[in-house]
């Protein structure tokens, strides 16, 4: 009982593939190349996604006819729409007044397509190209002002299509539409939102399986939901670089322990990566450092493991699916995070296979399934936290003293937000050390001391970030709490800039 969703190229055909199955339906994203005739013939239903390309192009890819003809129920969506049209002899053009962005759309005629659906619906269109004419025996069910056939249908062959996208959020009735999809081609789609808990695959190995815990929501869910079916034998690790703040090792811990872990392992390797970035400046050579000597430390972790617990067969990692779109752009920021995000060039060195049990999710529905698996939301919704830890967060030799400057700035930031109830609606927030004296006085003495500044940013991916204002009471309370805590701090700034020009971390 599985749904086809052809793959054209579109930044949301994997969001397409996530809606059908939160409606409790399997589904499977391919490309046109990777089907023949006889295996498509074994789906319920197809879905041909969006894509770049104009179906009037020499270069267009478009299926064969046959598709069409098969009896399968289908539904197009932008250029599967225009698919739909051009290849069953209806007109598709360059249209005069292109449609980005959200769009009302008039539903025409009652159809079982919009079943639920009110007589206006905003939707979010992304099209350059316009239906003209419509192929013989279809009809239009909904329109904009510039566009006459917004949504088309053919009931008889159970072909439909829509020029917008019902897959995105801003299609306020999208679930809606691709839900009465689902039940016309007889699939019978849930009420509600599939729990993520029964839609992840989690295998049951065979086999020694090595995992990486940071703290972080990524590894603890999939140390969470690897550990149901293999907690003989999986070993968590826990690499403590010492660049890490006061809560990180609890978090670990608490993840540890709600998931009922067998085998846990924390390795202090404090004072060596102290020792490795001493007399060290420069912003990439920390990076570098760090990076090398945590897989050097990891590595180290899992032969010892091995003497005693048997070969390791896998590694498992929480790589996401915005993780690999990452990955696979050539972008420098999508480099960087990546060096420090998994454990590189272990898999090669051990002779591991990956386990990746997220791969599919994407953030939220990680956090969702956190909470499914009875995570604490302190862990579930904590901010991103970058691999470097506090080395980046400390300008100029990273030394014990500042570590532990830095460590207590943001103790103190993180608990005002959590007093303030606003940590949960900012994305992310940090102190850092600046080794920038500057003059002050404290109960009449002259002080000349460096300083701490607060970052506070909302982003969506990390890719660009705005600042987040902080209510001027909160902002007073964690300056004055931070200089008179923190010996050697007279100054607290808070920095107002946005990402781009700025990035995030200031190293
Ligand atoms: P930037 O500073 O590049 O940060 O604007 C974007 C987001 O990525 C995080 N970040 C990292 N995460 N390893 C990570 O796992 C890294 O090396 C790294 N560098 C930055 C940063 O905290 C922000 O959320």
């Amino acid at each position: 009982m599985t749904v086809l969703i052809l793959d054209f190229g579109s930044q949301y055909s994997h969001l397409i593939k996530r809606r059908i199955q939160e409606l409790g339906v399997l589904a499977e994203l391919k490309s046109i190349e990777d089907c023949t005739m006889e295996a498509i013939d074994h789906y319920k239903a197809i879905i041909l996604s969006g894509g770049p390309m104009s179906v009037y192009d020499p270069q267009a890819v478009l299926p064969p006819l046959d598709l069409l003809t098969m009896g399968i129920p289908i539904l197009g969506i932008c250029y599967g729409h225009q698919v739909i049209v051009h290849l069953l002899g209806g007109k598709v053009e360059p249209s005069k007044s292109r449609e980005y962005g959200l769009t009302m759309v008039r539903i025409v005629n009652k159809h079982p397509l919009f079943e639920g659906l009110e007589k206006e619906e905003q939707v979010w269109m992304s099209h350059g190209d316009i239906v003209k004419r419509l192929p013989n025996d279809f009809f239009s069910i909904a329109n904009t002002p510039t566009d006459a056939f917004s949504a088309i249908a053919n009931d008889e062959k159970k072909i439909f299509s829509v020029q917008f996208h019902p897959e995105v959020s801003h299609t306020i009735h999208g679930i809606e539409i691709l839900r009465n999809f689902l039940k016309i081609a007889g699939l019978n789609p849930s009420k509600t939102k599939t729990p993520i808990l029964e839609r992840v695959h989690v295998p049951k190995v065979k086999g020694n399986i090595l995992l990486g815990l940071s703290g972080g929501v990524d590894s603890a869910v999939t140390a969470s939901i690897l550990a149901r079916k293999n907690n003989d034998n999986l070993f968590c690790v826990f690499v403590d670089t010492g660049l890490l703040r006061s809560y990180d090792e609890e978090h670990v811990k608490l993840v540890v322990e709600k998931t009922g872990i067998k085998h846990y392992f924390k390795v202090d390797a404090s004072q060596r990566f102290l020792k490795a970035l001493k007399g060290i400046k420069d912003p990439e050579q920390k990076r570098k450092i760090i990076g090398k000597l945590f897989i050097e430390v990891f590595e180290e972790k899992a032969l010892e493991l091995e003497k005693k617990y048997g070969k390791f067969t896998y590694l498992a990692q929480g790589t996401i699916y915005p993780d690999r779109i990452e990955s696979a752009q050539a972008s420098k920021q999508a480099h960087v995070i990546k060096s420090h995000h998994n454990v590189g060039g272990l898999p090669d060195r051990l002779k591991l296979e990956l386990l990746e049990p997220l791969k599919e999710l994407y953030k939220d529905e990680v956090r969702s399934l956190g909470l499914e698996l009875g995570l604490p939301p302190e862990v579930v919704f904590r901010h991103p936290f970058p691999g470097p830890g506090l080395a980046i967060r400390i300008i100029g030799e990273v030394t014990e003293e500042k570590l532990n400057m830095v460590r207590k700035a943001d103790k103190i930031l993180i608990d005002e937000l959590h007093k303030a109830k606003i940590y949960y609606n900012i994305w992310q927030a940090y102190a850092a050390y600046l080794p920038v004296k500057t003059v002050g006085v404290m109960g009449d003495q002259r002080t000349y001391n460096d300083m701490i500044l607060i970052r506070l940013i909302n982003s969506t991916d990390g890719m660009t970030a705005d600042v987040f204002p902080l209510p001027k009471e909160v902002a007073v309370r964690i300056s004055t709490r931070i200089v008179n805590e923190i010996p050697g701090i007279n100054r607290v700034v808070y920095d107002i800039t946005q990402k781009p020009p700025a990035t995030i971390e200031l190293e």
